[in-house]
């Protein structure tokens, strides 16, 4: 029973994206995990760029976590100069991500770009799949483990605060914290 299920699985999501789905699915996930296992950062950038990343030769990318390339692409992510992505965060390259040159994203930092219940849920009637790029502009900070929805604009120079949500966009120098995340201070610029 739990193998017709399974099968019935594959061939809804078959259906639906097309078969280059299941080989997406057995090469790219081992790639993006051997990204991760790498020792060296330089050698995790120069790997993302083979596989399509526009990412700058300056990134330093920690062991990151990445989901959504099947669906979306490795070409999704696009990493500027000086950028720091922590340990442990997980992007989902269903759609872009942009992180602009000199932000930091602080370990475990979850970075969103869709929403899908499986093909196969009862759940997709009130929730269909969607999918939007998410940005985080220039010299914007994102804090241990905070959670950014599809689809936002963290602003530049603004701070997001340890183990925020994130649920729209943040307008540049300000600083939101909690869950929703709420504005709590702004910055003046310097
Ligand atoms: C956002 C942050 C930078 C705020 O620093 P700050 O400007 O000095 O702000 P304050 O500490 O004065 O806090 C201002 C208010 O926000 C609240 N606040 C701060 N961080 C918060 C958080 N993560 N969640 C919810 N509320 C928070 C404070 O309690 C305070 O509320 P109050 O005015 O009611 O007392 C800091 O709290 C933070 O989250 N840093 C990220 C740390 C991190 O991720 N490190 C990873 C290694 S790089």
């Amino acid at each position: 029973m739990g193998l017709m299920k399974l099968l019935k699985s594959y061939g809804l999501i078959i259906k639906k994206r097309g078969l280059k789905i299941i080989f997406k699915h057995i090469f790219l996930k081992p790639y993006a995990m051997l990204i991760k296992l790498l020792p060296f950062y330089p050698l995790r950038v120069l790997l993302l760029k083979v596989a399509g990343a526009k990412i700058h030769l300056s990134a330093y990318i920690q062991e990151v976590n990445l989901m959504g390339m099947d669906v979306g692409s490795f070409k999704n992510l696009v990493v500027g100069e000086n950028v720091h992505l922590g340990e442990e965060c997980l992007i989902d390259l269903y759609d872009k991500v942009y992180l602009e040159k000199d932000s930091v994203i602080s370990p475990k930092a979850i970075l969103l770009t869709h929403q899908s219940v499986g093909v196969w849920s009862p759940m997709a009637k009130y929730y269909p799949e969607k999918k939007l790029p998410l940005t985080i502009k220039e010299g914007a900070w994102i804090g241990a483990g905070a959670i950014l929805l599809f689809g936002v604009t963290i602003g530049k120079m603004s701070v997001v605060a340890a183990g925020s949500v994130v649920v729209k966009d943040v307008p540049p120098y300000t600083v939101v914290a909690g869950n929703p995340a709420k504005v709590i201070k702004k910055l003046k610029k310097k």
